[in-house]
C-alpha cells in the first residue's frame, strides 16, 4: 500500500497555487471612536436632557434643577445611569462612564447666566 505517499506529492503543488490568488487585505483606516473622548457636554446637555432640565439645567423645568445640587456624585452617576422609572428615562447604556464623568463635572460648574 503506497496510496499516502501519491497525496503527499501533491500537496506542495496545491500550497503553490493557493498562494499566488489571494487578493491583498484591505487595512481598515482607524477612525476615532466618537465617544469618550472630545463630547462636547454642553451640546450633549442641551439635546439629551435640556427638554427636563431647563436652561442647560439651571431651572427646574419636567424634571429639577440641577444646578447647585446637594446630591453626590454617585447619586447623579446613579440617577443618570438607571433613570427613575416614570420621571426620567436611563442612560447607562447611551453614554460611557467617561461621559457620565463628564456630566458630572458640567453640573458640578453650572453657573446662573448673567442679567
Ligand atoms: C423626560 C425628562 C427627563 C430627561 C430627558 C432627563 N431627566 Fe433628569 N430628571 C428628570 C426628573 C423628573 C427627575 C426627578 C426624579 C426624581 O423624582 O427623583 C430627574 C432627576 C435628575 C437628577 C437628580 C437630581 C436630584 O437632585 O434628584 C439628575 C442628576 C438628572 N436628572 C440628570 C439628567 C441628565 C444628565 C440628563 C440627560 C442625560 C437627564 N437628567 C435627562 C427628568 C428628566
Amino acid at each position: 500500500m503506497k496510496l499516502n505517499n501519491g497525496i503527499m506529492s501533491l500537496l506542495p503543488v496545491m500550497l503553490a497555487g493557493s498562494l499566488g490568488c489571494g487578493a491583498p487585505a484591505q487595512a481598515q483606516p482607524a477612525t476615532a471612536a466618537p465617544d469618550d473622548t472630545q463630547v462636547d457636554v454642553h451640546q450633549l446637555f442641551a439635546t439629551t436632557c435640556g427638554w427636563c432640565h431647563s436652561d442647560g439645567g439651571r431651572a427646574a423645568g419636567k424634571g429639577p434643577q440641577l444646578m447647585d445640587t446637594k446630591r453626590d456624585d454617585e447619586f447623579i452617576r446613579n440617577r443618570i445611569k438607571n433613570g427613575k422609572p416614570g420621571a426620567m428615562p436611563a442612560f447607562g447604556t447611551t453614554f460611557s462612564d467617561a461621559q457620565i464623568d463628564q456630566i458630572i463635572k458640567y453640573i458640578r460648574e453650572l453657573k446662573r447666566s448673567e442679567g
